[in-house]
């Protein structure tokens, strides 16, 4: 089977309701980095910080996958799909992908702000972290988030993915922020490249198949764009 890479990003959760970060009205037109997403920003207003995810995450619990996400779990019968996601909600799991890497956390877990291989799955019922919250060893609990500043611990790991990609597509993505947006350079040359999002992207990489769609008709058109370059390979 042939190995298809997906780098997601926010735009792949959009039809599902879920706000984007940099579209106009995104969430860094309402917040400012600095106060939700370092760990700065955590030790000076953790209220904040925590008040922000825990929003989040609810908005994310009553998300439903989109035709989208539900388009790249179905591709698994014919290709060994495996995802990247920057995001951190857990809709391609709730549409049934089996293989998916989240490069900045994951909202429904939280972990120890002293030791970030302390985490802990957060329960559905009850989601919200509170400021009193600690973990065993003592510290107060934070979101499961990487936030800008802090290492991405699962960067190697997607890299060796996307090295060993028969095709590397990128949905919903602004590759505004490293390292993540570096992965598109780790392809072998001659690698097809797809990118889906209704809006420009600037890439500096030679040959990109543009999907000029929204994530749902995207990945539609991805299928029948990836049968056709697969097709005409094992005709050669
Ligand atoms: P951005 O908000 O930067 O980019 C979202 C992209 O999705 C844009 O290119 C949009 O054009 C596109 N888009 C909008 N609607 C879409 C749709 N229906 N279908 C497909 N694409 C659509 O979000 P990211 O690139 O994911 O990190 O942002 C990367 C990181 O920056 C996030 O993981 C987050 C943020 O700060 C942290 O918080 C650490």
């Amino acid at each position: 089977m042939k190995n298809i890479v997906v780098l997601t990003g926010a735009g792949m959760s959009a039809e599902s309701g879920i706000a984007t970060f940099r579209d106009s009205g995104g969430l860094w037109a309402q917040y400012r980095v600095e106060d939700v997403a370092t760990p700065e920003g955590f030790r000076r207003n953790p209220q904040l910080v925590l008040d922000f995810y825990n929003k989040r995450r609810r908005e994310s619990l009553s998300a439903k996958p989109n035709e989208g996400h539900l388009g790249l779990a179905e591709m698994e019968k014919e290709y060994n799909v495996q995802i990247i996601t920057q995001n951190v909600d857990n809709l391609h799991e709730k549409a049934g992908s089996s293989s998916v890497i989240h490069l900045h956390g994951e909202l429904m877990k939280a972990r120890s702000s002293i030791n970030a291989n302390k985490i802990y799955l957060l329960d559905s019922d009850n989601p919200d972290i509170k400021i009193d919250d600690v973990c065993e060893d003592g510290s107060p609990l934070r979101p499961h988030i990487v936030w800008f500043g802090e290492a991405v611990p699962l960067m190697e790991k997607a890299e060796e993915m996307v090295r060993q990609a028969d095709a590397l597509v990128v949905i919903g993505t602004s590759l505004n922020v490293y390292p993540a947006a570096g992965l598109i350079n780790y392809v072998h040359d001659g690698t097809p490249i797809y990118i889906i999002d209704p809006n420009e992207v600037a890439v500096s990489r030679g040959k990109i198949n543009f999907i000029r769609k929204g994530a749902s008709e995207g990945v539609v058109e991805l299928k029948r764009l990836l049968k056709e370059e697969f097709n005409k390979k094992s005709k050669v």
